[in-house]
């Protein structure tokens, strides 16, 4: 007996696997239509998966589905009288794509996407005299969560402002970005001005894989059963056969309000209680023994080109709220000004939708950090999560840019 497979079959499972998939947008134009649109992926007939989930009226909302499931979805939206139109026609493409710009040879470290072990091995090629890599715990599947802290000119009891990119394990960008940022802040200073005034102001720590097991994760050819597109951490909920928790919705200040779900298998699972999740609480932790030294926080997210101030979890404002809104004016002007990509900033909830268990609001609310936001890089949906990675660069200018100008206005 041999080893023939009859090609036939190995083509059949190929097409299984990879089934085609569309991400559509709409735009809700009456309250019934966002009601209709919450319980989409509730339904057992068709399974999706929010891009941008439902907010507001007249908010787009991006869907993904399989082109198996499309028909009945687009009989349902008709139904309701939902039009739609096809924002990415084909999710598979996209990824393949990536995948190629992945493996090549040419160009700079920031030309391409990069994975777990290349960053981290990075970050230690980018410490120095001002820059050490530290470590602020392990991840739920015992993965390091590795961070740099970079130094200007020591002062006593300097400001420090905490970075993290990567908390949702599918937005690409955002440890790239963070990547590009630690790479000009540890080679310009002392040689640019405004990297040196920066840094010596304040010191900066900067994580670029929060959610290390979600990326990795996400890294997984899904022929040995990873997934691109994920966005939780890892943890297994053995009684639902279900992986992960939203881990920007589990952080503890006005947890488990509306925005998240209670439900395991949802993408906004917020876990069981606030900081349920090793990933949360290490950094938790780390931010809690700076000591009121933190004065600065930004989680960067993609994608749809907003600046978030606190509150996420709720409409109201907050007391700091033409404070935060004028440095958050600052740095989309200045973000602006480098590529001309538009950024609007405000609150999460009134901008996106409420979402409660964020981060940013955990560190205003909690650790009275004024200067607290979440920020959500390029684009508006086009590529949405699959950027590609020639964006990577020109998103790492802006969004530097954007942060110069917020840590100028800052009054500390
Ligand atoms: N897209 C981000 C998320 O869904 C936005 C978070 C904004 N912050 C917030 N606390 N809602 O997690
Ligand atoms: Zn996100």
């Amino acid at each position: 007996m041999h080893w023939v497979i009859p090609l036939t079959i190995l083509i059949f499972q190929q097409a299984l696997l990879v089934q085609s998939e569309k991400v559509i947008r709409l735009t809700p134009q009456v309250e019934a239509h966002l009601t209709f649109l919450r319980g989409l992926d509730k339904r057992d007939d068709i399974e999706i998966d929010f891009w941008r989930s439902p907010s507001y009226l007249f908010q787009a909302v991006d869907i993904e589905v399989s082109e198996k499931d499309l028909p009945t979805l687009s009989s349902i939206l008709k139904d309701h009288g939902i039009d739609f139109e096809v924002q990415i026609n084909d999710v598979q493409k996209l990824i393949e794509e990536e995948l190629e710009t992945v493996g090549a040879r040419s160009g700079g470290w920031h030309s391409r996407y990069h994975n777990l072990e290349e960053i981290h091995s990075k970050l230690i090629e980018f410490s120095g005299r001002m820059a050490f890599v530290l470590s602020l715990g392990k991840s739920h599947e015992g993965r390091q969560m590795r961070a740099i802290k970079i130094k200007g000119r020591y002062r006593y009891n300097k400001p420090v402002f905490f970075i993290q990119c990567g908390i949702h394990a599918r937005e690409w960008v955002s440890p790239a970005t963070c990547m590009y940022m630690i790479d000009q802040l540890t080679q310009k200073y002392g040689r640019d001005q405004s990297v040196t005034a920066l840094l010596d102001k304040m010191d900066f720590v900067i994580l670029p894989v929060l959610n290390v097991d979600g990326y990795a994760y996400t890294w997984i050819n899904p022929r040995d059963r990873g997934y691109r597109l994920w966005r939780k951490n890892r943890r297994y909920h053995r009684s639902y056969r279900c992986h992960g928790v939203d881990l920007n919705r589990n952080w503890g200040y006005g947890w488990g309000g509306t925005g998240a779900s209670h439900r395991p298998c949802d993408t906004t699972f917020r876990g069981s209680t606030p900081f349920s999740e090793i990933e949360t609480i290490n950094v938790r932790n780390y931010l809690k023994g700076l000591e009121g030294k933190l004065k600065g926080f930004i989680d960067f997210h993609a994608y749809s080109q907003m600046w978030f101030i606190p509150w996420g979890y709720t409409s109201r404002r907050t007391t700091d709220h033409w404070e935060q809104m004028r440095v958050a004016k600052a740095a989309s002007d200045a973000l602006r000004r480098v590529h001309g990509t538009r950024f609007k900033y405000g609150s999460s909830a009134s901008l996106l939708y409420p979402a409660s268990g964020g981060s940013e609001d955990w560190t205003y609310g909690e650790l009275g950090v004024t200067y607290s936001f979440s920020v959500e890089l390029r684009d508006t949906g086009h590529h949405g999560f699959l950027l590609p990675a020639d964006q990577i660069i020109p998103t790492g200018e802006e969004t530097f840019e954007g942060l110069k100008a917020l840590v100028r206005e800052m009054r500390v």
